[in-house]
């Protein structure tokens, strides 16, 4: 079965990790605690792995793993603690406060802030990280002796032999097909909208996150910054993101946000982002495990996607532990149905936030009443407040 090609590197290591995103960073670290080596590779540079620009908001536990991962996390000089969000509509604000309600916050800090961290960390501890490493397949699964064959940045052969594999690789992953049997095997949704996104060089507009339904669309004023801020408008799908100018661009997010006056500045960058909910149909087989975007993909209207990632990475670490050092197999037997639960917790709250926000293209005057009878049942209601504030601030892992 063994298909390696003459020439080829042959690495053996107990667990190989695809994907050097903050899932994979993590799990590296966590099994490295429980005394268990691992390589990851990326086909990425790692530059690139730096400066994409993703998400921003980490739970109150993702905060406490990086905390209790290094205590001098830069989450708590650089990252900006968040005690509410405010849901604006009909041109009012309603603050959700999170300390108050459930006594958790949030933490505005870019993912690829933490990706900076953990790399540094990690090779600084002496992890096997290999960058521009592109997976290929992965093999054997069914069998203790489970291998990825890869190609690395100069075009030889790599393969690394392991006792597990897991797939860290993100929504396109090479590995999810080996578990799922086919790459698109899941439960799928996919919204008839997107998100304009833009960076901007311009002072915050407000302290925390508002998060506004508007007859014209969604919009979410986020920050990066005490100079820069990241804000988001509902858009089509198709939406070529250069074909608005700046004029264009602030006037749409000022209509988006009544009763309040965005501050505008120069726009640095400009982004769609897709919006889709996924959970793959299977997330273990064997020897072979997913998580983050490689199981499931949320839409980002509920903050949830580094956060998910991260709590199945502490599921994934616990049940290797014992697996590869203890030999007792009923924590990975379990992983996938333990990971799940979660899951599916933060797709219906994503899914929720979503549509509670959001305009649809079907939405007629009804609709648009219901909408707005949804959203004071939340802000008019300490349970309804709560139910929020427990949801986005994170369940325990
Ligand atoms: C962001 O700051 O990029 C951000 C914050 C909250 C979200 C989504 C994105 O729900």
């Amino acid at each position: 079965m063994s298909t390696a090609t003459p020439n080829a590197t042959t690495v053996r290591t107990r667990v190989a990790i695809v994907g050097a995103g903050p899932a994979g960073l993590i799990l590296s670290h966590l099994l490295a605690v429980a005394g268990i080596d691992s390589v990851v590779i990326d086909q990425r540079s790692r530059e690139d792995i730096e400066q994409t620009i993703r998400a921003g908001i980490l739970e109150q536990g993702t905060v406490d793993l990086l905390t209790e991962i290094d205590p001098h996390t830069r989450v708590h000089t650089v990252g900006d603690r968040h005690d509410g969000i405010e849901l604006r509509f009909q041109g009012a604000g309603h603050r959700i406060d999170f300390r108050e309600l459930v006594g958790r916050s949030v933490w505005l800090y870019p993912q690829h802030e933490v990706l900076k961290d953990m790399l540094a960390l990690r090779l600084r501890t002496g992890q096997d990280l290999r960058f521009g490493v592109t997976a290929s397949r992965v093999e054997g699964i069914n069998t203790e002796t489970p291998r990825v064959i890869a190609t690395d940045a100069d075009g030889a052969e790599l393969i690394i032999d392991a006792d597990f594999v897991v797939g860290a690789d993100g929504s396109r992953s090479v590995v999810r097909p080996a578990i799922a049997g086919t790459s698109r095997d899941g439960y799928f949704r996919e919204y008839p909208f997107a998100w304009f996104g833009i960076l901007c060089d311009a002072p915050a507009s407000a302290d925390e996150l508002i998060y506004s339904n508007s007859p014209d669309g969604f919009a979410l004023i986020s920050q990066r910054s005490p100079d820069v801020q990241r804000m988001y408008f509902q858009c089509d799908p198709d939406i070529d993101p250069n074909a608005m100018s700046e004029a264009e661009i602030w006037e749409t997010l000022q209509v988006r946000v009544p009763g309040t006056t965005l501050k505008e500045g120069k726009i640095l960058q400009r982004d769609v982002l897709r919006f889709r909910s996924f959970v793959a149909r299977e997330l273990r087989h064997g020897r072979a495990a997913l998580v983050g975007d490689a199981a499931h993909t949320v839409p980002p209207t509920g903050a949830k996607g580094m956060n998910l990632a991260i709590a199945d990475v502490v599921l994934l670490a616990r049940a290797l532990d014992t697996l590869l050092n203890e030999n007792d197999t009923r924590l990975i037997g379990t992983y996938a149905d333990d990971a799940l639960k979660r899951i599916w917790k933060a797709q219906h709250f994503s899914w929720w936030m979503t549509n509670m926000l959001h305009s649809l293209p079907e939405h007629n005057e009804f609709d648009r009443q219901r909408q707005l009878g949804e959203l004071r049942s939340v802000t008019d209601s300490e349970a309804g407040r709560t139910y929020l504030a427990e949801a986005y601030t994170g369940w325990p892992i």
